[in-house]
């Protein structure tokens, strides 16, 4: 297993300083996360591509865009071609899941599927050999700041195990309700990354919150490097 990446999501920050936050923060991200909410296909708005081109223009972090709308086939390309470097969308919300996955491929964006906490993990096995990654949400989509569902993280092994068994492998993102208390059942879960939000933006000082984080995301990798390596210090290699 790499490195469990952080992905820090906007939905919480305070969009008045949104250019200021994310230089803040990006030197302890991997990806930023944002969440584009259509208020109907989640009961709440958020912001569109121009937001999206925006960040974008002011980081060289990769951006991990989360579409919540209904529609994803109008909007991939406008989507992808405003700056997304992985998109993912929920696949209930689209009639033709497949073609918008191939666009977002074609277009050199990494394409995912998320999965609402309702949607049985089983349903994104047909598209398995499409995906780059999968987003486990572990609250219900529609706002930061929710309380995680820890019975959701065992949906991690499920989608590596359905991969495996078909000779792939697929990362695996854990969105909703991740924070520095519950951290490590996520990363003992597998994931291989971890939006954290309000945790994040909600803090006094947003660059030492994103840092504890980046620390224990990078001690528990460099852990599981030395296990999977055999060197943790007395054992026999
Ligand atoms: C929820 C969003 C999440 C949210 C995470 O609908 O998809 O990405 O921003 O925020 P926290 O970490 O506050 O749950
Ligand atoms: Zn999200």
């Amino acid at each position: 297993m790499g490195k469990v990446k952080l992905a820090p999501s906007i939905l919480n920050a305070d969009f008045s300083q949104l250019g200021a936050q994310i230089r803040e923060i990006q030197k302890y991200a991997d990806l930023i996360h944002l969440d584009i909410m259509d208020g109907n296909f989640v009961p709440n708005i958020t912001f569109g591509p121009l937001v999206v081109e925006a960040v974008k223009s002011i980081t060289e972090v990769p951006l991990d865009v989360h579409l919540m709308i209904y529609n994803p086939p109008e909007w991939i390309d406008t989507f992808c071609n405003a700056g997304a470097d992985r998109i993912s969308f929920h696949p209930q919300a689209c009639s033709d899941v497949e073609s918008v996955l191939r666009t977002a491929k074609s277009l050199g964006v990494a394409a995912g599927l998320a999965l609402s906490p309702e949607i049985p993990h089983f349903e994104l096995k047909p598209y398995l050999h499409l995906l780059d990654f999968v987003v486990i949400m572990t609250v219900y989509p529609g706002f930061g700041g929710q309380k995680l569902i820890p019975e959701m993280l065992n949906r991690v092994g499920a989608v590596k195990r359905d991969a495996s068994e078909l000779g792939l492998e697929v990362e695996v993102e854990i969105d909703g309700g991740v924070k520095t208390e519950n951290l490590n059942l996520a990363l003992e879960a597998g994931c291989d990354t971890v939006v954290v939000g309000s945790s994040i933006f909600h803090s006094e000082d947003i660059a030492e919150a994103a840092r504890e984080i980046r620390v224990i995301l990078d001690k528990y990798s460099a852990n599981q490097n030395r296990t999977l390596f055999g060197e943790v210090p007395g054992s026999v290699v």
